[in-house]
Formats: C-alpha cells, structure tokens, sequence
C-alpha cells in the first residue's frame, strides 16, 4: 500500500473513530480505561521506534481503533506481518476494515497470546507492543500476561507499552528486570509513560535504567 492510498484511509476512517471508541469505552470501561484513542505524538513516537523499522514479526496487544496500528503498519517493512489481538468486539470489527494485507486481528484476550501465535503459525514475535491497561488487571493476571509477552518474544526482542499508571514496572521486574529505557509522552490525554524492555539473557541485578530517553 502506497503513502497516498494510507492518507485516503486515514482521512476516511478518522470520522468513525471517534464514536467507535466512545462506544467501546461506555461498554467496557476498565478494559478500554481511556475515553479517547493515542495522540499523534504518541503514535509518531511509536512508529519512530528503532526496533520496528526491522522487524518480520510484530504484535499488537489493544490496538483499539487502530490509531497506534496504523502507527506501527507505518513503521515496520514491507514483508513485515502484524498480528493485533483486541478483546473488544467493535474494536474488531473497525480493525478488520484496514485494507492492509500485513495485518491479521484476532479477537481474544492477550491472556492466551501463546496459544494465539501458535495458531496463526507466526514466528516468535521481535517486537510486541501492548496498550492493555495493566492498572485495571489483578496482579495475578499482570504477572500472567508479562510472563506470556516475555516467552514468547525472540530472543533480543523488544517489548514497548505505554501505559497511565506505572505498576506494569514492578509487574515486569521479574521476567525483564528494569525497563530500558522511559519516555514521558505529555501531548496524550492522559499523559502516559512508554516503556521499552529487551530481552537479553541478563539478570535484573545487571539491568539499570539509562540516564537517556528512550531512543526514537
Ligand atoms: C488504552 S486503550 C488503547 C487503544 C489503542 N491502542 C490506542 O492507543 O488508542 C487499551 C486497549 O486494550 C484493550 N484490552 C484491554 N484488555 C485487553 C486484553 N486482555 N486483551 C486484549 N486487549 C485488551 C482495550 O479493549 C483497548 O482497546
């Protein structure tokens, strides 16, 4: 899909986004836990991100009405294959419009990724990036859900989340140790947090936080 066919599918799904994600947000509050999708400063920074401009291989986790997708759809290759999994059915449904060959929707919940990739027959994913809410999940089901991301990444893969609160570092301290890297996105209502973890066969003791922002 060229540049020009991208901006006339912009233009024509922006006037439907909106009241679909109202929509969603009325019915399912603490799953969807924003009454309005990512900013374009959030979606610029997450197509910018170094690790998508290379990958075969990538996941979305609560691409909603898409606006982060089509982010991500920017960002990586041609060749590429994006699987987004989404557990609110008119999220689906809008998802399922973009005519963009590299993207399957699946309708589930992240909870049962592994199960979802072995059923796509897709190769170990080298990017997964997660817009679920870890704030509104039990800690229970937060320690599942990382535990699953990080399995299932390649090894040297990247996992990105952008999140409002930051209970998704303690959740991930296990699996991941530290985040990477941090980056404050102010231009989002709410402003939120993106957060980047590699993982590397290092333990957490030896992970720090880098004094950099996160590289984008
Ligand atoms: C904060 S919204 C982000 C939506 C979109 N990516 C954006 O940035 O505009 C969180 C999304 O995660 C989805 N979600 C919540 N829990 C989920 C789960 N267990 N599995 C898959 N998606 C989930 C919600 O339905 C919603 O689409």
């Amino acid at each position: 899909m060229n540049s020009t066919q991208l901006s006339a599918q912009d233009s024509r799904s922006r006037s439907t986004v909106i009241p679909c994600f109202l929509r969603g947000f009325f019915e399912n509050p603490l799953q969807v836990a924003s009454f309005v999708p990512s900013s374009g400063y959030l979606q610029r920074k997450l197509s910018s991100l170094a690790c998508l401009q290379t990958a075969r291989s990538v996941v979305e986790l609560g691409p909603g009405t898409g606006e982060t997708t089509r982010a991500l759809l920017k960002a990586i290759p041609a060749e590429a294959q994006l699987l987004g999994v989404e557990v609110v059915s008119g999220f689906v449904k809008h998802l399922r419009e973009f005519a963009d060959p590299r993207l399957t929707v699946v309708e589930d919940s992240a909870l049962h990724l592994k199960q979802i990739l072995s059923q796509q027959n897709m190769p170990a994913p080298e990017v997964i990036v997660s817009g679920v809410p870890f704030s509104v999940m039990t800690p229970t089901e937060g320690r599942q859900l990382i535990q699953t991301i990080h399995e299932v990444l390649a090894p040297g893969g990247a996992f990105v989340t952008y999140q409002f609160r930051n209970n998704v570092c303690e959740l991930a301290s296990d699996c991941f140790g530290a985040p990477q890297s941090r980056a404050f996105v102010l231009w989002n209502l709410p402003p939120l947090d993106v957060y980047l973890w590699e993982k590397t066969a290092e333990t957490k003791e030896q992970k720090k936080i880098p004094a950099s922002p996160l590289k984008v």
